[in-house]
């Protein structure tokens, strides 16, 4: 019993100090500047010092190719978390942002957007998304990544976030994702790692659902048209070279998905984008910061 445990412990290290040793190859200017020219011109540190998980600016990247923009347009980045996303869509695409999160405070991303340059077009300001203090139809767009999971799950939300879409306007997002359903996460995801953790971890993972399950979400809703519906070409491989980057850049604040990713090589876990447009006069009648239907 004691030596499967060692056993299990020295092949679980082995696992995750293999796919670490695999990050000399993984040089993002390298790898990733022909599909993703406009994220390879920002700073590998300044990534690595506001990532919270996979790389955002690629994903931004990916989604603003699905997004119409035009100059001046106001933007929601909802959950942006250290407002990279927002940074980037402002300086790429001439947009002004507000730049809204729950664990990051206004004052940290004020602070990076200064630095960036951009304190006369990203507004940081730190809100719970079911409680957001704008007005109906402000927005021309409204874009998030890697979070709308969260909180977007609920049958309610899709009407209350579009109530501060004007019509017509885009809601556009990428999110973590199931590549098919399954009742009981495969294995290898719940395997434990040399740290202890898991990739799938059930109080938080469930939140990830299938393309097809975000289509149905948003479709019997009636209140947005899809446009774009899709998983992201190779997404798990993108996740597994942000990871294994991050194991190079020495970044220690989450335990490496590497392996895991590279062990499920994209059969269960990889990317969703979605871009909707919302239908004119629709309105969702439930307002989740005053609880009432209106
Ligand atoms: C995994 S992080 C991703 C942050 C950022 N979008 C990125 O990709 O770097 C998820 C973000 O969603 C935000 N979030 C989660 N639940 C939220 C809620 N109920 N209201 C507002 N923001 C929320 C968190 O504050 C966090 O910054």
């Amino acid at each position: 019993m004691v030596y499967d445990r060692m056993m299990w412990l020295v092949r679980s290290f082995r696992r995750e100090m293999n796919a670490m040793k695999q990050h000399e190859k993984f040089d993002h200017k390298v790898l990733h500047t022909h599909r993703f020219p406009r994220s390879s011109k920002y700073e590998l540190e300044w990534m690595l010092a506001n990532e919270m998980g996979p790389n955002a600016l690629w994903l931004t990247e990916e989604l603003s190719k699905y997004v119409a923009l035009e100059d001046g347009f106001r933007v929601l980045d909802m959950g942006c978390g250290r407002a990279m996303t927002s940074i980037f869509w402002a300086k790429e695409f001439d947009v002004n942002v507000f730049a809204a999160d729950l664990w990051i405070s206004a004052d940290d991303n004020w602070q990076r957007v200064e630095e960036a340059g951009c304190s006369r077009s990203v507004f940081p300001l730190r809100v719970e998304a079911r409680n957001l203090p704008f007005a109906t139809g402000f927005f021309d767009t409204i874009v998030s990544v890697d979070s709308y999971q969260y909180y977007g799950t609920d049958d309610l939300y899709l009407g209350y976030i579009t109530r501060f879409l004007k019509d017509g306007g885009q809601l556009g997002l990428v999110m973590p994702a199931m590549m098919r359903e399954f009742e009981t996460p495969p294995e290898h995801l719940t395997r434990k790692r040399a740290s202890g953790t898991a990739f799938w971890d059930p109080t938080e993972c469930w939140c990830m659902h299938t393309l097809e399950w975000w289509q149905r979400h948003f479709e019997r809703s009636g209140l947005v048209e899809i446009e774009s519906a899709e998983y992201i070409e190779d997404g798990w491989k993108l996740w597994r070279d942000w990871e294994l980057i991050r194991n190079g850049g020495g970044f220690t604040g989450f335990p490496s998905e590497a392996a895991v990713l590279e062990e499920d090589a994209g059969e269960n876990i990889g990317f969703v984008l979605l871009v909707v447009k919302k239908r004119p006069h629709s309105r969702g009648r439930f307002d989740h910061s005053l609880t009432i239907r209106l």
